[in-house]
Protein backbone atom coordinates (compact mmCIF):
# COMPACT_ATOMS: atom_id res chain seq x y z
CA UNK A 1 0.00 0.00 0.00
CA UNK A 2 1.17 3.83 -0.92
CA UNK A 3 -0.07 7.23 0.56
CA UNK A 4 -2.23 8.72 -2.36
CA UNK A 5 -0.68 11.44 -3.87
CA UNK A 6 -4.11 13.51 -3.35
CA UNK A 7 -2.89 14.14 0.16
CA UNK A 8 0.09 15.96 -1.05
CA UNK A 9 -1.93 19.48 -1.48
CA UNK A 10 -3.65 18.67 1.53
CA UNK A 11 -0.51 18.28 3.75
CA UNK A 12 1.14 21.60 1.84
CA UNK A 13 -1.90 23.71 2.79
CA UNK A 14 -1.77 22.30 6.39
CA UNK A 15 1.88 23.21 6.98
CA UNK A 16 1.27 26.64 5.16
CA UNK A 17 -1.60 27.59 6.96
CA UNK A 18 0.34 26.43 10.58
CA UNK A 19 3.44 28.99 9.00
CA UNK A 20 1.05 31.65 8.60
CA UNK A 21 -0.78 31.24 11.90
CA UNK A 22 3.23 31.56 13.39
CA UNK A 23 4.14 34.32 11.27
CA UNK A 24 2.26 36.91 13.14
CA UNK A 25 4.57 36.29 16.07
CA UNK A 26 7.39 36.54 14.50
CA UNK A 27 9.70 38.97 16.52
CA UNK A 28 7.02 39.28 19.35
CA UNK A 29 9.95 37.40 21.79
CA UNK A 30 7.24 34.54 22.11
CA UNK A 31 8.49 31.19 21.67
CA UNK A 32 5.50 29.70 23.50
CA UNK A 33 2.38 31.76 21.59
CA UNK A 34 4.03 32.01 18.24
CA UNK A 35 4.07 27.65 18.70
CA UNK A 36 0.61 27.19 20.31
CA UNK A 37 -0.37 29.67 17.30
CA UNK A 38 0.78 26.76 14.74
CA UNK A 39 -0.49 24.03 16.61
CA UNK A 40 -3.76 25.81 17.12
CA UNK A 41 -4.34 25.85 13.10
CA UNK A 42 -2.39 22.71 12.79
CA UNK A 43 -4.97 20.38 14.74
CA UNK A 44 -7.85 21.71 13.49
CA UNK A 45 -6.52 21.16 10.01
CA UNK A 46 -6.01 17.87 10.59
CA UNK A 47 -9.08 17.34 11.81
CA UNK A 48 -10.67 18.07 8.45
CA UNK A 49 -8.80 15.41 6.51
CA UNK A 50 -10.28 12.00 5.65
CA UNK A 51 -8.00 9.81 7.62
CA UNK A 52 -7.40 7.98 10.86
CA UNK A 53 -4.36 9.86 11.63
CA UNK A 54 -2.43 8.80 15.04
CA UNK A 55 0.09 11.58 16.51
CA UNK A 56 3.36 9.81 16.95
CA UNK A 57 5.74 12.57 17.44
CA UNK A 58 3.96 15.45 18.89
CA UNK A 59 4.08 18.47 21.41
CA UNK A 60 3.94 15.90 24.09
CA UNK A 61 2.23 13.27 26.15
CA UNK A 62 -1.38 13.80 27.48
CA UNK A 63 0.08 15.64 30.60
CA UNK A 64 2.49 17.84 28.79
CA UNK A 65 0.29 18.84 25.73
CA UNK A 66 -3.52 19.35 25.72
CA UNK A 67 -3.45 19.39 21.81
CA UNK A 68 -1.33 17.10 19.45
CA UNK A 69 -0.08 14.94 22.19
CA UNK A 70 1.13 11.53 21.37
CA UNK A 71 -1.38 9.20 20.45
CA UNK A 72 -4.04 11.51 19.75
CA UNK A 73 -6.16 10.60 17.13
CA UNK A 74 -6.44 13.22 14.34
CA UNK A 75 -8.97 13.50 11.18
CA UNK A 76 -12.31 12.30 10.31
CA UNK A 77 -11.71 8.42 10.99
CA UNK A 78 -13.06 7.80 7.31
CA UNK A 79 -9.82 7.44 5.10
CA UNK A 80 -6.12 5.46 5.48
CA UNK A 81 -4.70 5.03 8.75
CA UNK A 82 -1.50 7.28 9.45
CA UNK A 83 1.21 7.72 11.56
CA UNK A 84 1.56 11.98 11.63
CA UNK A 85 4.55 13.42 13.22
CA UNK A 86 4.21 17.04 13.74
CA UNK A 87 6.77 19.98 14.76
CA UNK A 88 4.28 23.01 14.35
CA UNK A 89 7.34 25.52 15.06
CA UNK A 90 10.62 24.06 14.59
CA UNK A 91 13.18 26.84 15.72
CA UNK A 92 10.80 28.35 17.81
CA UNK A 93 13.98 31.20 18.46
CA UNK A 94 14.06 31.78 15.15
CA UNK A 95 10.37 32.78 15.39
CA UNK A 96 10.40 34.84 18.23
CA UNK A 97 13.96 36.69 17.31
CA UNK A 98 12.98 37.19 13.61
CA UNK A 99 16.15 35.16 12.52
CA UNK A 100 15.90 32.87 9.81
CA UNK A 101 15.09 29.19 9.84
CA UNK A 102 11.87 28.72 11.48
CA UNK A 103 9.46 25.90 10.16
CA UNK A 104 6.45 24.19 10.30
CA UNK A 105 6.69 21.02 10.27
CA UNK A 106 4.32 17.49 9.56
CA UNK A 107 5.34 13.78 8.20
CA UNK A 108 2.89 11.31 7.66
CA UNK A 109 3.09 7.51 6.83
CA UNK A 110 1.27 4.46 6.80
CA UNK A 111 0.32 3.34 9.99
CA UNK A 112 2.75 1.84 12.24
CA UNK A 113 5.91 3.07 9.80
CA UNK A 114 7.06 5.59 11.46
CA UNK A 115 9.34 5.62 15.07
CA UNK A 116 7.22 6.39 17.97
CA UNK A 117 10.30 8.62 19.31
CA UNK A 118 10.71 9.63 22.74
CA UNK A 119 11.28 13.07 24.01
CA UNK A 120 14.95 12.78 24.90
CA UNK A 121 17.66 14.10 23.10
CA UNK A 122 19.52 11.34 19.95
CA UNK A 123 22.88 11.37 18.74
CA UNK A 124 22.79 11.95 15.24
CA UNK A 125 24.79 11.25 11.75
CA UNK A 126 23.65 12.07 8.39
CA UNK A 127 25.26 12.27 4.93
CA UNK A 128 23.69 12.01 1.52
CA UNK A 129 23.85 8.49 -0.17
CA UNK A 130 27.07 6.55 0.78
CA UNK A 131 28.33 3.15 0.53
CA UNK A 132 26.74 0.54 3.36
CA UNK A 133 29.65 0.67 6.37
CA UNK A 134 31.44 3.88 5.08
CA UNK A 135 29.49 6.37 7.62
CA UNK A 136 28.79 5.36 11.37
CA UNK A 137 27.62 6.56 14.03
CA UNK A 138 30.30 4.59 15.87
CA UNK A 139 32.91 5.41 14.16
CA UNK A 140 35.75 8.07 15.14
CA UNK A 141 34.93 11.37 13.97
CA UNK A 142 38.59 11.17 11.75
CA UNK A 143 37.41 7.95 10.11
CA UNK A 144 34.10 8.94 9.34
CA UNK A 145 35.87 12.08 7.75
CA UNK A 146 38.61 9.97 6.24
CA UNK A 147 36.09 7.89 4.22
CA UNK A 148 33.61 10.29 3.17
CA UNK A 149 36.28 12.48 1.78
CA UNK A 150 37.96 9.51 0.03
CA UNK A 151 34.01 8.72 -1.25
CA UNK A 152 33.36 11.72 -2.56
CA UNK A 153 36.87 12.17 -3.99
CA UNK A 154 37.01 15.67 -2.31
CA UNK A 155 40.10 17.41 -0.02
CA UNK A 156 39.05 17.07 3.71
CA UNK A 157 39.48 20.52 3.98
CA UNK A 158 36.85 21.27 1.19
CA UNK A 159 34.24 19.01 3.30
CA UNK A 160 31.16 21.26 5.24
CA UNK A 161 29.97 19.33 8.41
CA UNK A 162 26.98 21.04 9.83
CA UNK A 163 26.89 21.35 13.74
CA UNK A 164 24.33 22.50 16.67
CA UNK A 165 26.36 25.15 18.55
CA UNK A 166 26.16 23.77 21.76
CA UNK A 167 28.99 23.09 24.39
CA UNK A 168 28.55 19.45 24.65
CA UNK A 169 29.67 19.55 20.87
CA UNK A 170 33.18 21.07 21.98
CA UNK A 171 35.06 18.17 21.37
CA UNK A 172 33.66 17.43 18.23
CA UNK A 173 33.82 20.74 16.80
CA UNK A 174 37.34 20.88 18.29
CA UNK A 175 38.32 17.86 16.30
CA UNK A 176 36.70 19.04 12.87
CA UNK A 177 38.74 22.32 13.15
CA UNK A 178 42.16 19.98 13.64
CA UNK A 179 41.17 18.30 10.62
CA UNK A 180 40.61 21.74 8.39
CA UNK A 181 37.10 20.48 7.87
CA UNK A 182 34.76 23.63 7.14
CA UNK A 183 32.54 24.06 9.90
CA UNK A 184 28.73 25.13 9.53
CA UNK A 185 27.47 25.84 13.05
CA UNK A 186 23.89 26.17 13.11
CA UNK A 187 22.10 27.88 16.91
CA UNK A 188 19.20 25.79 16.38
CA UNK A 189 16.66 23.72 14.07
CA UNK A 190 18.60 20.65 13.21
CA UNK A 191 16.07 19.72 10.97
CA UNK A 192 17.12 21.60 8.42
CA UNK A 193 20.34 20.92 9.65
CA UNK A 194 20.28 17.53 8.86
CA UNK A 195 18.16 18.43 5.69
CA UNK A 196 21.04 20.19 3.78
CA UNK A 197 22.92 16.59 3.20
CA UNK A 198 20.10 16.01 0.63
CA UNK A 199 21.04 18.65 -1.77
CA UNK A 200 24.72 19.72 -2.80
CA UNK A 201 23.35 23.23 -3.71
CA UNK A 202 23.14 23.67 0.30
CA UNK A 203 27.16 22.83 0.24
CA UNK A 204 27.00 20.35 3.62
CA UNK A 205 28.44 17.10 3.24
CA UNK A 206 27.58 15.52 6.65
CA UNK A 207 25.61 16.53 9.89
CA UNK A 208 26.53 15.15 12.88
CA UNK A 209 25.45 16.10 16.92
CA UNK A 210 23.09 15.76 19.54
CA UNK A 211 19.41 17.25 19.43
CA UNK A 212 16.05 16.54 20.06
CA UNK A 213 14.79 12.55 19.26
CA UNK A 214 11.30 13.81 17.53
CA UNK A 215 13.63 16.14 15.18
CA UNK A 216 15.84 13.10 14.51
CA UNK A 217 12.99 11.28 13.35
CA UNK A 218 11.67 14.35 11.58
CA UNK A 219 14.99 14.41 9.45
CA UNK A 220 15.20 11.16 9.02
CA UNK A 221 11.57 10.89 7.02
CA UNK A 222 13.19 13.17 4.54
CA UNK A 223 16.44 12.16 4.08
CA UNK A 224 14.43 8.83 3.39
CA UNK A 225 13.19 10.56 0.18
CA UNK A 226 16.78 11.53 -0.83
CA UNK A 227 18.22 8.00 -0.17
CA UNK A 228 20.39 9.45 2.28
CA UNK A 229 22.28 8.01 5.15
CA UNK A 230 21.18 8.51 8.67
CA UNK A 231 21.30 7.16 12.42
CA UNK A 232 20.27 8.11 15.29
CA UNK A 233 20.56 7.00 18.90
CA UNK A 234 18.35 8.44 21.94
CA UNK A 235 20.17 9.61 25.45
CA UNK A 236 18.58 8.10 27.70
CA UNK A 237 20.65 10.12 30.90
CA UNK A 238 17.80 10.78 33.31
CA UNK A 239 15.56 8.30 35.04
CA UNK A 240 12.12 9.59 33.85
CA UNK A 241 13.61 9.05 30.42
CA UNK A 242 14.42 5.66 30.70
CA UNK A 243 10.92 5.21 32.68
CA UNK A 244 8.93 6.70 29.27
CA UNK A 245 11.35 4.50 26.89
CA UNK A 246 10.31 1.41 28.97
CA UNK A 247 6.89 2.40 28.97
CA UNK A 248 7.20 3.01 25.32
CA UNK A 249 8.60 -0.80 24.87
CA UNK A 250 12.24 0.27 24.31
CA UNK A 251 14.27 -2.42 25.49
CA UNK A 252 17.32 -1.46 24.64
CA UNK A 253 18.46 1.71 25.45
CA UNK A 254 21.48 2.06 24.00
CA UNK A 255 20.15 0.31 19.88
CA UNK A 256 21.56 2.45 17.12
CA UNK A 257 18.13 2.48 14.96
CA UNK A 258 19.05 2.66 11.00
CA UNK A 259 16.87 5.34 9.17
CA UNK A 260 14.91 2.23 7.64
CA UNK A 261 13.84 1.20 11.67
CA UNK A 262 12.78 4.92 12.06
CA UNK A 263 10.47 5.18 8.73
CA UNK A 264 9.47 2.25 6.51
CA UNK A 265 7.32 2.38 3.34
CA UNK A 266 5.66 5.24 2.05
CA UNK A 267 5.54 8.79 3.50
CA UNK A 268 4.67 12.52 2.86
CA UNK A 269 7.06 15.22 4.35
CA UNK A 270 6.25 18.67 4.50
CA UNK A 271 8.30 21.68 6.09
CA UNK A 272 7.10 25.12 5.08
CA UNK A 273 9.32 28.37 5.99
CA UNK A 274 7.71 30.70 8.69
CA UNK A 275 10.92 32.90 8.65
CA UNK A 276 13.08 33.08 5.36
CA UNK A 277 16.66 31.22 5.04
CA UNK A 278 18.70 29.63 2.50
CA UNK A 279 16.42 26.86 1.52
CA UNK A 280 12.81 28.12 2.25
CA UNK A 281 10.83 31.57 1.70
CA UNK A 282 9.00 32.52 4.95
CA UNK A 283 5.38 33.64 5.08
CA UNK A 284 4.84 36.93 2.70
CA UNK A 285 1.31 38.49 3.08
CA UNK A 286 0.12 40.29 -0.32
CA UNK A 287 -3.22 41.61 0.69
CA UNK A 288 -5.70 38.87 1.03
CA UNK A 289 -3.07 36.19 -0.02
CA UNK A 290 -0.34 34.72 1.97
CA UNK A 291 2.58 32.95 -0.19
CA UNK A 292 4.56 30.19 1.11
CA UNK A 293 7.47 28.22 0.00
CA UNK A 294 6.99 24.48 1.72
CA UNK A 295 9.88 21.63 0.99
CA UNK A 296 7.86 18.35 -0.02
CA UNK A 297 8.89 14.77 -0.50
CA UNK A 298 6.56 11.75 -1.78
CA UNK A 299 8.39 8.80 -1.50
CA UNK A 300 6.24 6.52 -3.35
CA UNK A 301 6.42 8.78 -6.43
CA UNK A 302 9.48 10.25 -6.21
CA UNK A 303 8.60 13.75 -5.23
CA UNK A 304 11.00 16.06 -3.99
CA UNK A 305 10.14 19.50 -4.45
CA UNK A 306 9.90 23.38 -3.34
CA UNK A 307 6.38 24.02 -3.76
CA UNK A 308 5.70 27.53 -3.96
CA UNK A 309 1.60 28.43 -2.91
CA UNK A 310 -0.33 31.47 -2.84
CA UNK A 311 -3.57 31.15 -0.61
CA UNK A 312 -6.41 33.36 0.85
CA UNK A 313 -6.01 33.93 4.17
CA UNK A 314 -9.52 33.58 5.68
CA UNK A 315 -9.87 30.01 3.56
P1 LIG B 1 12.40 24.19 19.34
O1 LIG B 1 11.91 24.75 18.07
O2 LIG B 1 11.44 23.22 19.94
O3 LIG B 1 12.81 25.29 20.26
O4 LIG B 1 13.70 23.29 19.02
C1 LIG B 1 14.83 23.86 18.41
C2 LIG B 1 16.03 22.93 18.45
O5 LIG B 1 17.18 23.66 18.04
C3 LIG B 1 15.91 21.67 17.61
O6 LIG B 1 16.09 21.88 16.25
C4 LIG B 1 16.98 20.80 18.21
O7 LIG B 1 16.79 19.43 17.92
C5 LIG B 1 16.85 21.12 19.68
O8 LIG B 1 16.25 22.43 19.77
C6 LIG B 1 18.16 21.12 20.42
O9 LIG B 1 17.90 21.23 21.78
P2 LIG B 1 18.76 22.14 22.77
O10 LIG B 1 18.42 23.58 22.45
O11 LIG B 1 18.30 21.74 24.13
O12 LIG B 1 20.19 21.85 22.51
Amino acid sequence: MTIDKKFIDKFVKITSKAALASSYLIGKKDKIGADKAAVDVMRVELNKINMTGEVVIGEGTLDEAPLLFTGEILGTRNGPSFDIAVDPVEGTNFVANNLPGGIAVLAIAEKGNLFNAPETYMNKIATGKIDKGLIDLDYPLKKNIKNLSKFKGKEISSLTVCVLDRPRHKKIIDELKDLEVNIKLITDGDVLGALYVSDPKYKVDMFIGIGGGPEGVLAASALDAYDCHFQGRFIFDKKTDIDEARSMGIKDLDKKYELNEIIRGDSIFCATGITSCDALKGITINKDKFLSETLVTHKDTNFKKIVKSNNPINE
